[in-house]
């Protein structure tokens, strides 16, 4: 994708009411640029400073002019690890210097839907950081409702790793394994081999299955895929995806078929290679309408689930990481100092000619 790079003079000396930050300003347009630090809103707000940030497919869907609730002047991210600077009167769980990962969604942990666990529903919160309210793109962030929306860290955890539990690993996991119900010896097909589907592919070996087909059409990303467990390769350029996971399966079909890309192509791939009493888990987020082939499916004893990532196993995916089951920071790819973040999002933004997956902003 093109951005224009736009890099707004610091206007005088840097002061304690100003950070540095990426701003949006319309389609095509991030600038990094001065801006006023946060400051406590509400008693249950934090200000977290950024240690650790990294960019999303989402931030490039906000730059493609695809998510109208974006308006010019928003500061971006909703993934970051950082510490506590400042804590209003209401938040207990965390104080002054506690090391934090920040959810990408941010949760009042009391509203009807945060007592169903649909943290992405929550009546004030939900995917709110870097869309409706400033994100994590920048020097400071404020988290609204911290005590629920924010997840204490060991002051040694390793960064680059953990960066990736504010969003892609609960979204594979949640989204595509959990709601796929990947059980022990299915064969699970994941479509996309960015980020989420390999977030998604990782959580899947939790529950042992024996085959993993991979389907992307990039063959650096397969090859990526083989070193985290997929044992079939396709890429589907040639069209011939759905015919290609019938052979490798015998005419059987797989028992999950998570998609991680959100187009009309990929999905009419997992709805074409569904084995009886087969999942089709989706993940990606879709911006044109689909065809549901019911005329195939009627008979198939078939779920199909869709979700917004609730970052509900957030806890347990930071216990996996601890105990090394999870190897989320071989996702890193490229890095980059925070002000350097123009660069990054033209890596991550051609990611294909960058053999990049997700890049990493370390601030100074
Ligand atoms: N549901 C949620 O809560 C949630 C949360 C985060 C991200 N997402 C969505 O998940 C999706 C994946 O995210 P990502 O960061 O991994 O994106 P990405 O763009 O890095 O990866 C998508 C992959 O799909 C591949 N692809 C594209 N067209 C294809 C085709 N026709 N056939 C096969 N492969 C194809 C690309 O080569 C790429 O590797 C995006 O739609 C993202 O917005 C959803
Ligand atoms: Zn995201
Ligand atoms: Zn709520």
């Amino acid at each position: 994708m093109s951005i224009a790079l736009m890099e707004r003079p610091v206007a005088g000396p840097r002061d304690a009411s100003t950070m540095r930050a990426l701003v949006y300003h319309g389609p095509g347009k991030p600038s990094w640029e001065t801006h006023a630090r946060p400051a406590l809103l509400a008693p249950s707000d934090a200000i977290v400073r950024i240690t650790t940030s990294t960019i999303c497919g989402s931030d490039l869907h906000i730059l493609r002019g695809d998510v109208p609730t974006v308006a010019d002047g928003r500061i971006l991210g909703h993934e970051g690890i950082g510490f506590v600077e400042d804590a209003g009167s209401a938040v207990s769980a965390f104080r002054k210097g506690d090391k934090v990962l920040i959810s990408c969604i941010t949760s009042c942990g009391k509203c009807d839907f945060c007592r169903k666990q649909m943290y992405s529903h929550c009546r004030d919160g939900g995917w709110i950081l870097g869309n409706t309210i400033d994100g994590t793109q920048a020097e400071y962030v404020r988290i609204p409702h911290a005590d629920t929306s924010l997840y204490p860290l060991p002051a040694g955890a390793d960064e680059e790793a953990a960066v990736m539990l504010s969003d892609i690993l609960p979204t594979g996991f949640e989204c595509g394994v959990l709601n796929g119900h990947v059980q022990p010896g299915d064969t699970i097909a994941i479509v996309g081999a960015g980020p989420v589907g390999l977030a998604a592919m990782m959580t899947a070996r939790f529950y042992s299955p024996a085959v993993i087909i991979s389907i992307d059409l990039d063959d650096n990303r397969l090859q990526v895929a083989k070193t985290f467990g997929a044992t079939v390769l396709i890429n589907s350029a040639d069209g011939k995806a759905v015919q290609r996971v019938m052979e490798t399966t015998g005419g059987r079909g797989a028992d999950v078929a998570i998609e991680a890309v959100g187009m009309p192509a990929t999905f009419d791939i997992c709805q074409n290679i569904l084995a009886a009493g087969g999942h089709l888990a989706n993940i990606g987020v879709h911006g044109k309408p689909v065809m549901l082939h019911m005329e195939k499916l009627w008979d198939r004893n078939a779920t199909l689930t869709t979700r917004l990532v609730d970052t509900v196993t957030t806890p347990l995916l930071i216990r996996s990481l601890e105990s090394g089951y999870l190897e989320p920071g071989r996702l890193v790819t490229h890095r980059f100092t925070l002000d350097n973040i123009l660069q990054a999002y033209e890596t991550f933004g051609n990611a294909a000619r960058h053999k990049a997956l997700k890049v990493l902003l370390t601030a100074r």
